[in-house]
């Protein structure tokens, strides 16, 4: 993409949390996103899953669409479906800046890569714990965006897994600038820090923010414990 990606300045604005909406109330979902825009979130993740690449069902486009209403913020949509060549233009449509697909649900990303970014939108490449940087490297010239999964796909409050600091180093060296590098799943005030220094910028949080009553707090100590020295 010969101009940015529409999420390339978030990588700036490091270390950029974005509330993964997947445990907020969707019964005042206006009310969570002016809460959460007053906390200082630079944008919003939102996890589509289809109940067939992972054991579980979510939303589609319409919560896309609404949110793109409620919002100027960027919108990063994580696919966790079978088949995500057939709807990244209808997510694109619906207001996704980003569109972020799983590596292990398609043969070669390089295809939905280059479509989705062909839309106008950040193209992103995800993989899980148990997958090797091997699968994606032959994709990484044609990614806006890698996610790095420190959970397997599918929930939210799982326990972060520490398998993700060696990809994202790895990558963090390999990736050129303004390349974001993400990671999701189990990101609180104890990982954070480590995921950091690991490299990464974009930090996709669920319960760490909606189990607290005090959504500016619970940025803010993100943010703040994000810049703290690892302890060895
Ligand atoms: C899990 C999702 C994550 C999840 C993060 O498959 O992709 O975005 O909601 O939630 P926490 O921060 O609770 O692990
Ligand atoms: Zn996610």
């Amino acid at each position: 993409m010969s101009s940015p990606s529409p999420l390339a300045h978030l990588a700036n604005a490091s270390p950029a949390i974005l509330p993964s909406l997947l445990l907020c109330d969707f019964g005042n979902l206006e009310r969570e996103v002016t809460r959460l825009t007053a906390a200082g979130v630079p944008g919003f993740h939102l996890d589509v899953m289809d109940g067939v690449f992972v054991p579980n069902f979510t939303y589609g486009m319409t919560i896309v669409a609404a949110m793109r209403r409620l919002t100027s913020l960027p919108i990063d949509v994580h696919l966790m479906m079978v088949h995500p060549e057939r709807y990244v233009e209808q997510f694109r449509q619906a207001g996704a800046d980003g569109i972020t697909f799983h590596v292990e649900a398609v043969e070669d990303p390089r295809p939905v890569l280059a479509q989705i970014r062909s839309l106008g939108a950040a193209a992103g490449l995800a993989l899980n714990p148990s997958t090797p940087l091997s699968r994606i490297e032959a994709a990484l010239d044609l990614c806006d965006l890698v996610l790095v999964m420190s959970v397997d796909a599918g929930f939210g409050g799982q326990k972060f897994n520490p398998i993700a600091l060696d990809k994202l180093k790895t990558l963090r060296m390999r990736l050129p600038p303004g390349v974001c590098l993400e990671v999701d799943g189990g990101i609180n005030s104890s990982t954070i820090a480590a995921a950091a220094q690991a490299g990464a910028e974009l930090f996709v949080v669920g319960s760490a923010i909606f189990g607290q009553s005090d959504y500016q707090k619970a940025v803010s100590q993100l943010v703040a414990a994000a810049m703290l020295p690892v302890n060895r």
